[in-house]
């Protein structure tokens, strides 16, 4: 596979307040962020030349940053204007995202009251996240050793940089042992998420997802959720133990990088993308004015 590394791209780069050249969008190596994960995101996708829930996304990360104890330095309309600015910029029409708060380096420690609050955000080409040829069958997930923390553990609410640290872990556990990628578990033995995006579980005609009081709680999924609803399918949202799989009889994941990700196999457990995941992909492709691949191929 060949790299394009992210430092070396060209573009533009919205970096504290303005846009920089994408190679200057620089840090300093003692930046309080690198060592102590003081830092939230964003991750969003552009369809048709719009960021798709927008002002959701902002909103979440000006949240996330609370949580952690500091102010973005902008307003979230400001953050939203920012991102429409970066966009047109790099003149695109599909793609994905970054936007990214952190602190800075004038402080190093764990103490930081003194440290200044940055934003950047980057945008760039971005495919399907899974390979798009698993589409059909779904793809292959193993169960992670690492757990969701409880939430007095961590700040589960914010999309801080921190709580990746064992979603990579087990992401590249699973990838060595030939799956894409890991489903964890949370600290109570409960169905959680995968590594990046949320999980459901077809049972019976039902739609069935965990309750998010330990781990993100997706625009995506929230997005599936109304999507289901309108289509009269039954939504239960609680608390899912790993042995109700057996029970299921479609699984997918969502999220801004997933979209909607059927899902084949869960360690012993199998799965075949049927009517629910098919009809809630088309509605999903609708709603971001995509042509569904069936329609495009006709
Ligand atoms: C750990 C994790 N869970 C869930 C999601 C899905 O969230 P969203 O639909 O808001 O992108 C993401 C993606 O951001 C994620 O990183």
């Amino acid at each position: 596979m060949t790299l394009m590394p992210y430092d070396d791209r060209d573009g533009f780069i919205w970096f504290d307040g303005r846009l920089v050249p994408w190679r200057e969008a620089k840090l300093h190596v003692l930046t309080h962020a690198l060592h102590y994960a003081s830092c939230v995101f964003e991750g969003e996708r552009i369809y048709k030349g719009q960021v798709f829930k927008l002002t959701e996304h902002s909103q979440r990360l000006w949240d996330s940053g609370q949580i952690l104890g500091f102010d973005l330095p902008c307003s979230v309309a400001e953050v939203d204007e920012a991102t429409r600015r970066t966009v047109a910029a790099n003149g695109l029409v599909e793609g994905y995202v970054r936007p990214i708060a952190w602190r800075g380096a004038e402080q190093l420690g764990v103490s930081a009251q003194q440290t200044r609050i940055h934003l950047a955000i980057a945008t760039f080409p971005w495919g399907s996240y899974f390979p798009a040829e698993l589409r059909k069958r779904g793809i292959r997930l193993t169960f992670a050793k690492w757990k969701r923390p409880h939430p007095e553990t961590a700040p589960t609410k914010s999309k801080a940089s921190g709580l990746y640290m064992i979603c990579t872990m087990s992401k590249h556990a699973a990838e060595a042992e030939g799956y894409n990628d890991a489903l964890m578990l949370d600290w109570r033995g409960q169905i959680a998420e995968s590594t990046g995006a949320n999980i459901f579980l077809v049972i019976d005609g039902a739609l069935h997802t965990p309750t998010p009081d330990c781990f993100l709680d997706g625009i995506t999924r929230r997005t599936f959720m109304e999507l289901a609803r309108r289509r009269g399918i039954k939504v239960v949202e609680r608390a899912i133990m790993p042995e109700e799989l057996g029970r299921a009889q479609e699984v997918f994941l969502t999220g801004t990088a997933a979209e909607i990700t059927p899902v084949g196999e869960i360690d012993q457990y199998r799965f075949t993308p049927g009517e629910i995941t098919r009809v809630l992909t088309a509605d999903f492709d609708q709603l971001i004015g995509r042509v569904p691949a069936s329609a495009a191929a006709e």
